[in-house]
């Protein structure tokens, strides 16, 4: 944990200033210790340059303790980046009509960070701070991943409680939480409390399933996640995921990727489903596909948001 970052955070609960003990530095990075809280009493450990709002004391709360559980395993497993350039231009379309511009100088947090993918982007566009937040174990596979980003932190906290200031206090400029809110017991609550650490001046950015066009997701793939995939051992769904990959990343490079690249095949698009998104996946390795499958078939909770209520 970098020094400077205590200058950010604040008591969950109260929003009181922390007070930091470094037991073990590295350089002038905090690698153990502890932060607390002089009204609650409260303490936060610092565990591997990580601090960790969540833990045995502060637990998170309902299925959200099984839905971090099963992405900590994810991102530990699949935690090789796969191309910064590919992931810029996936950012850059979720984003539109946003620019890299838009980054510079700005106070970012990184909401549901994974392995910190886009909180590197965030900081090559020039943002001035980013804090990379995740509630589970991929905190660790982020840390190393951004190791040679000196402007962002690695902050293990929970959407609902996270220790930044809140309302006229908030010091974020833009909040972004790619694939995250969908995952949460109560994705609405979530969006309420992300937006309280937005400055007034600040926006925010969300991805979520979609429910429109979405029937066979809905239908199909939902109930199979949530009664069978989502509940098996995580290296059984790891065999099973590798397995469907098998059949499917060859359809990619071989029918939806020529579909894209060769203009006498272009007729094919119209014909093939889902054929944009799954012709955007047919340029990626095996790995990055099987990574997908499975993150499709992991989450014990997943809702597929009207437009309407996002509109809301
Ligand atoms: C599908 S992954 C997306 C990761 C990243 N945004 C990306 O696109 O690479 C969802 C992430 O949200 C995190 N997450 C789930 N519930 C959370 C919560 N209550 N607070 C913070 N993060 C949470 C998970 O641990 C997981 O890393
Ligand atoms: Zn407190």
């Amino acid at each position: 944990m970098k020094p400077i970052l205590l200058s950010y955070l604040v008591c969950p609960t109260c929003q009181q200033n922390l007070e930091c003990v470094a037991t073990i530095l590295s350089n002038i990075d905090i690698e153990e210790g502890f932060l607390f809280c002089n009204i609650c009493h409260k303490q936060v450990p610092i565990i591997r340059g990580i601090p960790r709002f969540v833990n045995d004391d502060q637990p998170l709360q309902g299925e959200n303790i099984n839905t971090a559980h099963a992405f900590g395993w994810e991102w530990q497993t699949f935690q090789v980046l796969h191309g910064l350039e590919q992931y810029k231009a996936q950012f850059f379309d979720w984003i539109y009509p946003i620019q890299s511009k838009f980054f510079e100088g700005k106070i970012i947090l990184d909401a549901g960070c994974g392995m910190g993918r886009f909180s590197i982007v965030s900081s090559e566009f020039g943002a001035k701070t980013v804090f990379a937040v995740d509630a589970s174990q991929a905190v660790d596979v982020a840390k190393q991943n951004l190791e040679n980003y000196p402007n962002t932190h690695v902050i293990q906290a929970d959407i609902h409680n996270l220790p930044f200031r809140t309302r006229e206090d908030a010091q974020v400029d833009f909040i972004f939480s790619i694939g995250v809110l969908h995952h949460l017991d109560n994705p609405q609550q979530g969006f309420n409390d992300l937006i309280r650490h937005l400055k007034l001046s600040g926006s925010i950015f969300f991805w979520v399933y979609g429910r429109e066009n979405n029937d066979w997701l809905v239908n199909i793939i939902n109930p199979i996640r949530t009664q069978l995939t989502s509940r098996l051992p995580k290296s059984v769904l790891y065999v099973l995921s590798g397995l469907m990959t098998l059949g499917i990343h060859p359809i990619l490079k071989l029918v939806y990727r020529p579909a894209n690249d060769i203009s006498a095949l272009a007729w094919l698009k119209e014909l093939l489903p889902y054929y944009d998104y799954l012709a955007w996946l047919g340029q990626f390795q095996f790995r990055h596909n099987h990574h997908v499958i499975f993150d499709h078939l992991v989450a014990p909770v997943a809702f597929y948001l009207h437009r309407q209520d996002i509109e809301k």
